[in-house]
């Protein structure tokens, strides 16, 4: 279609008018909410203007971008948050909820803000971040194997904690420290314990959270659908979670951990092809996992295939070997390979850095590496993948601009295949045999770098279409991706068009979380581009 000049010319005015318009709405909605705020706030021992940031205030900026893990996000052209309310105690979460109904905002809820579409700290209607980062007191009960978690504290600290009161316990939750339980645990979650325990969700036995009314809610008086769909359901749609509590898993005093690189001039096309045999059906306290990238070979400019297998087994490496011996004799482990250490230490280990930092780095907030442009995708794999469809992963990255790009194969099976689907929201589990997460990453800045980026990386997605889940294609949520469907902008949506990304999330669990969502929220206030739907709205 030629573009019709004269409203070429126009539209910047139409627009420039439209912004200023928007912008006094706005800004006298936000004086409003922020009345509102402290009338509501009660007596806490705080004042709310304590935790209350607008873009007057000097930190505003640097509280924002505090938790942005996806510089696609952090543009100016991204949205930004009329009020972000950092509360210190749980009344301020209340304010917040009852005066954002009150004045028409939406609410954005962040707790370590990984989320890989940016939807904890981006709306596109005026609205309100309630960020958690204050809130993240970890209570570890040794005596009982569990522990309260406030949403706000990090995986690192969890582990932290937990290893503090004792080396024989852990948690089966993601590898990456700085990852937030507020949205990680509320979407699944898993790691290198997922084949022995599960997944993060599986190990939730009670929760604190807020609803759209304002109340106080635990287990107990929530019901047992409203917690269900907490755990893998994705939190935003349905309330505020506050704290978390969770069984902790036993772990013995030593594991083993090792990596091994090889690359295609070492043929892992075969290994690959292999591993796809044997990785969910090992032994259950072994975890092999798989990271695929390309590489600069040994030849002058030329690129190869790196194929990464990285393993944590709950044991020693006498009994690892013989184990490998007996199930993957291919990978030709050696015990140059392989190291001994403690579970905690093997977080760090996971996590990226080197052997003998302090275990306190697992405190810090902030990541091992810069924040930079990324986009990633999900898939699940119920057949091998013959040698010729690997083959064609491999051209695809040898094609340009892919230099930052990945392929990470985490194995089901084991704990994963015993647990039936509908136990709690996330159902993928029997029959599966590993997960993709496909990504990529870069570092110019500009709209013409991230479209080649991504058309790369989908390009990638329609050639897996072949090999992988179908009817639905299946997609974990915590891999956030808004290419597989989306309610509206503002989180507008009706049952139908929810449906397309809601089956591939969740499969038939996406109907009952319809249910509990329309009893729970059935004005649909907790709302975004993937939010799930109440029917009355
Ligand atoms: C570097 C990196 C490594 C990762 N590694 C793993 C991994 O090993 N395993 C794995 O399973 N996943 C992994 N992930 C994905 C991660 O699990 C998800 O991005 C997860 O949702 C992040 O949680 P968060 O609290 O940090 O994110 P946020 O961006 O804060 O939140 C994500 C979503 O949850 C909502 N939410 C957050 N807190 C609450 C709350 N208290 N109440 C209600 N809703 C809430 C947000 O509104 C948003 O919709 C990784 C992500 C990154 C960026
Ligand atoms: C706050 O404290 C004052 C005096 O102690 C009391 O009168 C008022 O009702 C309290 N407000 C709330 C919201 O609790
Ligand atoms: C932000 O600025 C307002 C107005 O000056 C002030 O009342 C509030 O305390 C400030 N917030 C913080 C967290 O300092
Ligand atoms: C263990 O749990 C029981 C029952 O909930 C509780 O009474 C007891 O206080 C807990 N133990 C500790 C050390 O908190
Ligand atoms: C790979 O090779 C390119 C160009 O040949 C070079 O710029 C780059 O630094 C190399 N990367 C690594 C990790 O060695
Ligand atoms: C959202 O849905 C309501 C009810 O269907 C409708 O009235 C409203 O116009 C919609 N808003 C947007 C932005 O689509």
């Amino acid at each position: 279609m030629k573009p019709d000049v004269s409203s070429s010319v126009l539209i910047p005015f139409v627009i420039s008018l439209l912004f200023s318009f928007l912008w006094a709405t706005s800004a006298h909605t936000h004086e409003e909410f922020l009345q509102c705020l402290t009338i509501h706030a009660g007596n806490s021992t705080s004042s709310i203007s304590q935790v209350i940031y607008t873009p007057v205030n000097s930190s505003y900026s640097s509280v924002l971008e505090f938790s942005i893990r996806n510089l696609r996000f952090s543009t100016p052209a991204t949205p930004k948050p009329l009020v972000i309310i950092t509360p210190l105690h749980v009344s301020q979460i209340q304010a917040s909820i009852k005066c954002s109904q009150k004045h028409g905002m939406q609410i954005r809820v962040r707790s370590g803000g990984h989320d890989y579409e940016g939807l904890s700290y981006v709306a596109y209607a005026p609205f309100v971040i309630i960020d958690l980062i204050n809130l993240r007191s970890i209570n570890v009960d040794v005596e009982n194997g569990t522990a309260w978690v406030e949403t706000g504290a990090t995986l690192g600290e969890v582990y932290y904690t937990i290893a503090e009161k004792s080396r024989n316990f852990g948690f089966p939750a993601g590898l990456c420290p700085t990852v937030g339980v507020g949205g990680h645990f509320s979407g699944g979650g898993y790691g290198t314990l997922l084949r022995k325990y599960g997944i993060a969700a599986d190990n939730i036995v009670d929760a604190q959270m807020i609803d759209v009314k304002g109340r106080i809610l635990d287990r107990e008086s929530m019901g047992e659908d409203l917690f269900w769909a907490i755990r893998g359901g994705g939190g935003a749609s349905f309330g505020v979670i506050v704290a978390w509590k969770i069984k902790l898993v036993h772990v013995p005093s030593t594991v083993t951990v090792f990596t091994v690189n090889r690359n295609l001039e070492q043929n892992p096309t075969k290994l690959v092809h292999r591993w796809q045999y044997v990785a969910n059906k090992l032994d259950e306290d072994l975890f092999i996992s798989v990271e695929l990238s390309a590489a600069n070979s040994s030849q002058e400019g030329g690129r190869t295939i790196q194929a990464l297998f990285y393993c944590l087994y709950l044991g020693g490496i006498d009994n690892l070997l013989s184990l490998m011996q007996e199930s993957f004799p291919e990978l030709g482990l050696v015990r140059e390979d392989c190291s001994e250490m403690s579970w905690i230490e093997s977080t760090l280990y996971f996590a990226g850095f080197p052997s003998g930092e302090p275990l306190d780095v697992l405190l810090s907030r902030t990541p091992l590496t810069r924040p930079d442009f990324f986009k990633a995708k999900s898939d699940y794999v119920t057949e091998p993948i013959p040698e010729v469809g690997l083959e064609g992963i491999w051209e695809r990255f040898y094609q340009k601009g892919t230099e930052e790009a990945s392929l990470v194969l985490i194995p089901y099976g084991g704990r994963m295949s015993e647990i039936p689907e509908s136990a709690i929201p996330f159902p993928h589990r029997v029959g599966n045999i590993y997960k993709i997460l496909y990504y990529v990453s870069w570092e110019e800045e500009g709209i013409a770098e991230s479209e080649r980026h991504i058309s790369w990386i989908r390009r990638l997605y329609s050639y897996m279409a072949a090999y992988v889940s179908k009817s639905p294609r299946a997609a974990y949520i915590n891999y956030r991706d808004l290419d597989i469907g989306t309610n509206s902008k503002k989180g507008n949506t009706s049952y139908r068009r929810a449906s397309t990304w809601g089956t591939k999330y969740f499969k038939s669990n996406f109907n009952k979380l319809v249910h509990v969502k329309t009893m729970v929220d059935p004005t649909n206030f907790f709302k975004n581009e993937q939010s799930i739907p109440a029917l009355s709205s």
